[in-house]
């Protein structure tokens, strides 16, 4: 029998203590990965994160960290600005990655990790691997079969009201130091595009193929947010509309925006217009389709209805048992598509190379909005 994985969690923030840690203490997977480590820098938090967990190891310093944990691979989970530089040093130390959306904030960034992790014979899996959802595989498998004609134009996006500074992880964590969410609205990697529009590019991109050139309105249009008090000037886009260009003139809308709520989670997925129809979410031309597990996502408590959350969650790979009440689902599917590369030397979906495009998407966009040019997109996957 093959050793489990030593495991490791850096950044014990919100996503970490609602599900990472959860998910990763489970009984079910200790044949395969085993979580040895926690790295945060606020101290009363990684130690009574590690205490309650009864995880071995607590570190302050990502730098002690690496030198003394022992793990095989880890997951990063701190503010997005953070990730390039911490991957870079994982993959130095020799440690496989698992990336939170998103991988990186630049395209050359990701490109050097890529690149790093082949020399190094390391993996790299990048979230939000969001062609592992059933769905989103049938509704490339529909558009490729001519299910809706034509498709002239697709929307999709992420659009939010209250936002991060609204987790109840931030107040009633471990140890006695809120979690800060000024990260979220601060420059590099703050804004919608890199934490929620993200899914949306990713589902679109896997089930279109990826863009080739995009053009984009962004600013701050919510100037101010508040934590426990706190004033937080907004420092990165808080809204931004692009137009993405597939090619032989398929377009799409794609928005990351402040206003508007969650339009029903409708829009990760995307919306497909077609001479001959259209397909929203999990419907074609308002109808239920069927896909792979979708008579399991039916008997979740919201009848698999939702497409990326609820029902639709459960039949991610790896998402059985205890792991469908635990939060976070599709991160702990992404993690253990890690898992499963390093133990089998396979390939995932969820690749560093698609992250990659979706980052020279947003990339893109911003320089859009900021030259008013239209921008050529040269990565793929
Ligand atoms: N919150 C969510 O709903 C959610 C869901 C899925 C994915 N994510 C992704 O997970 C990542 C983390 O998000 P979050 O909301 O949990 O953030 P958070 O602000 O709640 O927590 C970040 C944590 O990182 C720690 N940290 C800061 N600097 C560090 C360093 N140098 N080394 C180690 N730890 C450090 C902070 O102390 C904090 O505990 C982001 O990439 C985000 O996009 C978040």
């Amino acid at each position: 029998m093959v050793n489990p994985l030593k495991f490791g969690v850096v950044g014990v923030g919100t996503v970490s203590l609602r599900g990472l840690i959860p998910h990763l203490v489970q009984d079910d997977v200790r044949d395969r990965v085993v979580l040895t480590a926690l790295c945060d820098p606020v101290v009363d938090r990684v130690e009574t994160a590690a205490h309650q967990y009864a995880i071995d190891q607590a570190f302050t310093s990502y730098d002690e960290f690496l030198e003394r944990s022992d793990v095989d691979a880890i997951t990063i989970a701190t503010p997005i600005g953070l990730h390039y530089e911490q991957g870079k040093k994982a993959l130095l130390a020799g440690k496989h990655v698992h990336f939170n959306k998103t991988m990186t904030v630049t395209t050359a960034e990701a490109t050097e990790l890529i690149n790093l992790a082949r020399q190094r014979n390391l993996r790299i899996v990048a979230s939000p691997g969001e062609m592992l959802r059933p769905h989103n595989v049938r509704t490339r498998e529909m558009i490729l079969d001519g299910a809706i004609g034509d498709v002239a134009w697709a929307v999709c996006g992420a659009a939010f009201e209250a936002y991060h500074e609204a987790e109840p992880e931030r107040d009633f964590g471990p140890g006695r130091t809120p979690i800060d969410p000024t990260w979220y609205y601060r420059k590099p990697g703050g804004g919608p595009l890199y934490d929620m529009t993200v899914y949306s590019l990713h589902g679109m991109t896997g089930i279109l193929g990826p863009a080739r050139a995009v053009t984009a309105l962004s600013g701050v249009r919510i100037c101010n947010r508040s934590f426990n008090g706190k004033l937080i000037p907004t420092e990165a886009d808080d809204n931004t509309l692009m137009l993405l260009d597939f090619g032989e003139s398929l377009f799409a809308v794609v928005y990351g925006t402040a206003a508007g709520g969650i339009r029903d989670s409708l829009d990760f997925s995307g919306t497909y217009f077609g001479t001959r129809g259209t397909i929203a979410g999990l419907k074609l031309n308002g109808e239920f389709y069927d896909y792979e597990g979708r008579d399991q996502a039916v008997l979740a408590p919201d009848k698999g209805t939702r497409p990326g959350f609820g029902g639709n969650e459960w039949i991610l790979p790896n998402i059985q048992g205890v792991h469908r009440q635990i939060p976070e689902q599709h991160v702990f599917a992404d993690i253990m598509q890690l898992v499963d590369v390093i133990s089998t030397g396979g390939e995932t979906v969820a690749s560093p190379e698609h992250a990659r495009h979706v980052i020279e998407i947003i990339e893109a966009a911003y320089r859009s909005a900021s030259s008013g040019s239209r921008e050529i997109l040269r990565t793929t996957f």
